[in-house]
């Protein structure tokens, strides 16, 4: 029974889930996701664990409204109950007392940043945020990321809040000024860590990107969430998701979340109908 504890909506097409999920708040660690379905037919939907409460026996998820399944998702009410969440999945993070760590999240992207954080700190990092979005109206979980942080930067591309421009303006600044970084951890839209990744390369600063591809069976069986890292093939869902960020083909993980495109059209459409 994975019954909705509560739902509400952080931002325009974003909605965040608690869970009730005992075996896997207690077991789940930073960089580690779940795969749902709202109902038997339904499609998988893979998620990253943004908050776990073990006591409370919950997961907290992220959802963003970009097709039909997510759009399905969107109308559970809290008391209603998803078929299955299946979970963890995937490597956790590999964290250590790095000195200072600069962890990037976009948009949706803060879920894995989160928890992610939540590791940095326990482990003893500086911890730098830096938190991007398109405008204001767009921010959610700024109050969480300013408790776990030692400092937050918040972005936005048309400076209707914080510093205007992207996340990786706010990194380059940090750079430029001479700042030690160790690491940098980023997770979002793949545009977003491929130029992050750019970024940091001359720099030799390590780089760990969260990647976000499709995913069907979440097991290492289907192939569906293959992506090259270091010229080799990988499964994001058992190999990662995290990889290290300066070995990523981007562009070829950016092409395969195109692939379905037409097809995404067509079933949202149907289910407007
Ligand atoms: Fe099927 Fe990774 S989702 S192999």
């Amino acid at each position: 029974m994975y019954r909705i504890v509560s739902k509400r909506e952080l931002a325009e097409n974003v909605d965040e889930f608690v869970i009730e999920a005992p075996l896997i708040a207690e077991k789940a660690k930073p960089g580690q996701f779940v795969i749902i379905r709202t109902t038997a037919k339904g499609e998988r939907i893979p998620l990253t664990i943004a908050e776990k409460d073990p006591e409370a026996g919950t997961i907290t998820l992220m959802v963003q409204r970009v097709g039909k399944s997510t759009f399905h998702l969107s109308c559970f009410e809290e008391g209603n109950i998803l078929k299955d969440v299946v979970g963890p999945l995937g490597k956790p993070t590999h964290i250590e007392n790095w000195g200072n760590v600069v962890a990037i999240g976009g948009g949706l992207g803060l879920a894995p940043i989160h928890h992610i954080c939540q590791g940095v700190k326990e482990a003893g990092n500086n911890l730098t945020v830096i938190m991007g979005f398109r405008k204001k109206d767009l921010i959610f979980w700024e109050d969480k990321m300013q408790l776990l942080a030692d400092r937050v930067i918040v972005t936005t591309n048309d400076g209707s809040y914080g510093m205007k421009g992207l996340v990786t303006d706010a990194l380059k600044k940090l750079i430029d000024e001479g700042e030690r970084i160790d690491m940098v951890i980023c997770a979002g839209p793949v545009p977003m860590m491929k130029a992050v990744a750019d970024l940091t390369r001359p720099h030799n600063i390590p780089t760990i990107a969260s990647l976000n591809p499709i995913m069907v069976d979440g097991t290492g069986m289907c192939g569906a969430c293959r992506v090259t890292v270091g010229g080799e093939v990988k499964f994001a869902c058992v190999d990662g998701p995290e990889f290290n960020a300066h070995e990523v083909d981007f562009d070829e993980l950016m092409n395969r979340l195109c692939m379905f495109k037409s097809l995404e059209k067509v079933a949202m459409e149907r289910f407007q109908e």
